[in-house]
């Protein structure tokens, strides 16, 4: 058999990218790009908190919208900003205090094992939090870009690298990461999108430090990133299934630290590996003994209902005890569908299969955004101290 030349390999890997770009294009049809979901005004009660008889009562009390007919149905829908404002002004949720001064909390999703569910958690915790009425803001920080994706846009077509992506602020083109933000088709999440691009990032933090040694090359995304906790109540970041120079910086800039991880015995063995390395690294950083966490979790994901699973959940928790999340998120027929498509459960109104199926795995997804608005709530009001000061 005839060996495989560099140039074959080129010409493969354009044929696929030209053909992954078709099929991108072929997804998001009937739509230019991806629209959000619009809620019926039962769903927006439930989000509320309120029971459906009260909703025309509160919609006038409140100047609030009723939502429209769309030509065809038999009830009302709102669009999302409209469930958002509902949600705003009715729901009893914990907010952040901006006029006293409280900043956004930032959270970072890693795991240096690949498949684990970080993007998607990262991404339907974002949308399930503007949910709760947050101003959110998703930094993907990893090459692959599927959370970009996951928010409309092509990694390799639609990202300017030079100009929206976490590198002009690393190649120290810009004073903060602000530049990088752009909206998204989801009202109040914005994004930092990710590309293949962003991997020189990887090179360029530790050749700055080779030439610049007073450089201190783990925080410099926390650098780029603190100026935006005016702006957003909660800041996501997206890793890459690595504990690289990029992840680092991202653990560095984090009040918060959630780590998915599959009940694998392989998946469980990589997570201790990557916490021990962690902390091995952090160890050399001088400073980094005052770096303190609101909280870090670890979330079994995509769980079935086997032995194996069962078994490696028992001695996760003993190994993690406390920071073992009694919320687990079930291995999901329709997340998987959901992904497929591009979206996540949150972009469907209507369930992606079976109800049940939907329910089974929306709900802890849920659940884990309720735990994550309980951790920032204490977070915010600990954000006007000074920082580096612990409970
Ligand atoms: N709960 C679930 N049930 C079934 N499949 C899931 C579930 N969550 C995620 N998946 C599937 O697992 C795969 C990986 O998901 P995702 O991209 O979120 O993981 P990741 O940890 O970000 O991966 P990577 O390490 O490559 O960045 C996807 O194909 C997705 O469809
Ligand atoms: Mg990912």
């Amino acid at each position: 058999m005839a060996r495989i030349s560099m140039d074959r390999l080129r010409s493969f890997s354009n044929n696929a990218s030209e053909y992954l770009n078709e099929l991108q294009n072929a997804l998001n049809k009937p739509h230019p790009s991806k629209t959000a979901p619009n809620f019926s005004t039962a769903a927006v009660s439930e989000l509320c908190g309120i029971a459906r008889t009260q909703f025309r009562y509160l919609a006038g009390k409140h100047h609030l919208s009723i939502g429209h007919k769309p030509a065809g149905a038999k009830s009302r829908e709102l669009t999302l900003p409209e469930t958002i404002s509902w949600i705003q002004t009715i729901a009893d949720k914990p907010r952040r205090n901006i006029e006293a001064g409280q900043l956004g909390r930032v959270l970072a999703v890693c795991n240096y094992k690949g498949g684990v569910a970080k993007t998607s958690t990262a991404v339907s915790m974002a949308q399930a939090l503007t949910l709760r009425g947050l101003k959110v803001l998703l930094v993907d920080c990893d090459a692959q870009g599927s959370a970009s994706l996951l928010l409309g846009f092509n990694p390799e077509t639609d990202i300017d690298h030079e100009k929206t992506t976490i590198l002009p602020f690393i190649h120290g083109d810009s004073e903060s990461l602000a530049p990088a933000v752009r909206t998204t088709y989801w009202h109040n999440l914005d994004v930092i999108p990710g590309c293949s691009a962003i991997l020189t990032a990887e090179f360029l933090l530790p050749a700055k430090a080779m030439t610049d040694r007073d450089y201190r090359f783990w925080e410099v995304i926390k650098n780029g990133i603190d100026p935006l906790r005016k702006e957003y109540d909660c800041i996501i970041f997206d890793t890459p299934p690595s504990l690289g120079h990029v992840t680092l910086n991202v653990m560095f800039a984090a009040d918060g630290l959630i780590m998915p991880c599959t009940p694998d015995k392989l998946d469980f063995t990589s997570s201790v590996q990557f916490w021990s390395v962690f902390n091995d690294l952090a160890a050399l950083f001088p400073g980094a003994e005052k770096k303190a966490y609101d909280f870090v979790t670890i979330i079994p994901t995509k769980v079935e209902p086997k032995d194996g699973h069962r078994l490696t959940k028992t001695w996760m928790q003993e190994a993690y005890g406390e920071f073992m999340n009694a919320i687990e998120i079930p291995h999901s027929a329709a997340a998987n569908m959901a992904l497929t498509q591009d979206r996540t459960i949150y972009d469907f109104s209507k369930p992606v299969n079976s109800p049940e199926s939907h329910r089974r795995y929306k709900d802890p997804m849920n659940h884990l955004a309720d735990y994550l608005l309980r951790q920032l709530e204490t977070g915010w009001a600990s954000s006007t101290k000074p920082t580096g000061v612990s409970e």
